[in-house]
């Protein structure tokens, strides 16, 4: 199982929104795929269609009360899509990884005991350097970050970067840095435009095509769909990072 986690340390970069469209997407697309809710907020959870306030088990009752992670997971509307969601309480994992033994390994294990089940898991993450963000990036295999065409999106991804760099040499991060994600973005806009020019200056590797800023997605949001569900730009965008994902994965996939 391939685990790709969508991370920067800013919220309303489109990191939810992300991770809903890219695991359903690729379920979608035939792929099993597994979607897991690592951020109290859950608001992938909301997008993939749960209410949080319903749920009955997150990671923190895998992690922390012993549950077995098959009993957390909940099926979706999409077909080959499955979701360990999250709720409210999930804020709990955070103060109580404090004082665990080998926090950093404790979502890549939680997952490890599902590994079989699904070709792919895409990772929601929180928007701060918690130990659940932590243990969500030790246990992930490839990397995404979304960056919306905005100044603190790119000081955001920096401070991102920098600390992957640091977790990287102690050991405790592995995964291949897949690309940077330009959200949000708007044809013609000076802020688009720079945010473009300085990706291009950092060297990161940078996924082609960006995802427009529309409403429609607002509206998606309201009648409980995804983008990629219907037909227009959104939801074209995020099939073609789920096809780029897949080919940057290669035959990998399903190992
Ligand atoms: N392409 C887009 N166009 C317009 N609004 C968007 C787009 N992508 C996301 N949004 C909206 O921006 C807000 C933040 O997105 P979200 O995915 O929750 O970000 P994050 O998880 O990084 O905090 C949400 O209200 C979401 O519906
Ligand atoms: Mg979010």
């Amino acid at each position: 199982m391939k685990v790709i986690a969508i991370s920067n340390h800013k919220g309303g970069v489109a990191k939810s929104t992300t991770a809903a469209n890219l695991a359903a997407s690729l379920a979608l697309d035939g792929h099993s795929v597994l979607a897991v809710d690592t951020d109290p907020q859950a608001h992938a959870t909301i997008l993939l269609g749960c209410d949080p306030a319903e749920i009955a088990h997150d990671l923190e009752d895998v992690i922390v009360h012993g549950l077995a992670t098959s009993e957390a997971i909940v099926s979706t509307r999409i077909p080959g899509l499955d979701l360990l969601p999250a709720s409210l309480g999930l804020a709990r994992l955070d103060l109580a990884l404090v004082g665990m033994a080998r926090r950093e390994d404790r979502i890549g294990r939680a997952l490890g005991r599902v590994a079989e089940r699904y070709e792919l898991a895409v990772l929601d993450l929180p928007p701060s350097l918690s130990l659940t963000a932590l243990s969500a990036l030790a246990a992930a295999t490839h990397i995404i970050a979304p960056v919306s065409a905005d100044r603190l999106a790119l000081a955001a991804l920096g401070t991102f970067v920098g600390w992957l760099n640091e977790f990287r040499s102690e050991d405790v991060v592995h995964a291949e840095f897949l690309g940077v994600l330009r959200t949000m973005t708007t044809r013609g806009s000076r802020a688009t435009q720079a945010t473009f020019e300085a990706l291009q200056g950092s060297g990161l590797p940078l996924f082609e095509t960006p995802v427009p800023k529309r409403v429609a997605v607002e509206d998606n949001v309201a009648d409980g769909v995804l983008a990629v569900e219907g037909a227009g730009p959104v939801g074209d965008a995020y099939r073609q990072l789920a096809a780029d994902v897949l080919g940057k994965l290669g035959a990998g996939i399903g190992a």
